[in-house]
């Protein structure tokens, strides 16, 4: 962090990564090297940018390239290249910065671009760093695993690469998804929207050397009670957990505020038109224009449809209640 890479055209911007950028291989060499390892995918030479189209390009020979599908606000730092879209100037916000740490950065792409976290990235509220963890690999390989001391199933994650990636991220609050951390909630993600920049670190294999969590990870969560092949999956769901709190994210702010766990109940059902679909009416009262009503029935539904289906969040509910209100 805190170092600066140097923009077409010698002007000084800073550089999120800072130790990472300082490469040496000159643009020819990295396309040559990539077409080699990846095809023609990983960089397209005829959709680079003119420098006046603000393309930025890195300190000491590093080049910031341009992804063929990278949003304008998204840096991926990858296989011994950097590339990144500067935010366009009508960006005045401060983004929320979030970075993932992947072997698979291009797993983002896709969801990076569309809806509505590809609309803040556009906008600048967020400003998302993808970091391959490849680089950091070790040999030829880049191998990133080891077979797992005292034997086992499968291999485990070494420590050395996430120290490489990690340590310089230290003023970030760096969060690992693994099945032993604690379930992601919503008050994670208000925490979170609110906090500073937030690292996503995505293991994969059979887990990640205790002795790099120990050092480098500042909290562990979980996506549920189940086992995925890698923590992306679980990354993705963050950012969009974390955007659509921004303010300004999405087009309504009330329906961030009057949904789901928001008072520890689950959302009431909804419907809209046509008023009756194959037989089936919408509830009266939702017809009625009445909205004292309105409110109580859909606070009844609320309670109703938690108690049924989550009797964990239910007795929490029932408790904080008595809590607020005490029987006398
Ligand atoms: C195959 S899993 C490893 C599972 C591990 N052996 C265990 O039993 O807990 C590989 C990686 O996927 C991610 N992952 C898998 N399931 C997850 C979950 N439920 N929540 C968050 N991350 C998960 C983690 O980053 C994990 O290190």
């Amino acid at each position: 962090m805190g170092s600066t890479s140097r923009r077409a055209g010698g002007r000084s911007m800073p550089s999120p990564h800072g130790s990472m950028l300082a490469l040496e291989a000159p643009l020819a060499t990295v396309r040559a090297w990539l077409r080699r390892v990846r095809g023609a995918r990983a960089l397209a030479p005829n959709r680079r940018r003119d420098r006046s189209e603000s393309l930025s390009h890195g300190e000491a020979g590093a080049s910031w390239v341009e992804s063929p599908s990278a949003s304008r606000c998204t840096t991926v730092v990858s296989d011994r290249t950097s590339y990144r879209l500067n935010p366009s100037s009508e960006d005045t916000l401060s983004p929320v910065k979030i970075t993932v740490i992947t072997m698979f950065p291009e797993y983002f792409d896709s969801p990076l671009e569309i809806s509505l976290v590809g609309k803040a990235i556009e906008r600048g509220l967020v400003e998302v760093t993808l970091i391959d963890l490849r680089l950091q690999g070790r040999g030829v390989h880049r191998q990133l695993d080891d077979a797992p001391f005292g034997g086992g199933a499968g291999m485990v994650m070494m420590a050395e690469p996430l120290r490489e990636s990690l340590a310089p991220l230290a003023g970030s609050h760096r969060v690992l998804l693994s099945p032993s951390g604690a379930p992601l909630t919503q008050s994670t993600l208000d925490r979170w929207a609110i906090g500073g920049p937030l690292t996503l670190v995505c293991g994969r294999y059979e887990g990640v050397d205790q002795r790099a969590i120990d050092a480098y990870i500042d909290e562990e969560i979980s996506l549920g009670d189940y086992v995925l092949l890698g923590g992306e999956a679980g990354a993705l769901a963050i950012i969009e957990g974390v955007v659509r709190l921004l303010p300004g994210a999405v087009g309504n702010p009330d329906s961030t505020r009057t949904e789901s766990f928001r008072d520890g109940l689950l959302e009431e059902p909804q419907y809209t038109r046509p008023a009756e679909f194959e037989g089936v009416e919408v509830p009266e009262v939702l017809l009625s224009g009445n909205h004292a009503r309105i409110a109580e029935w859909r606070q009844a539904q609320r309670e109703e449809r938690t108690r049924s289906r989550r009797p964990d969040l239910w007795s929490a509910y029932v408790a904080r209640q008595r809590q607020e209100d005490p029987p006398s």
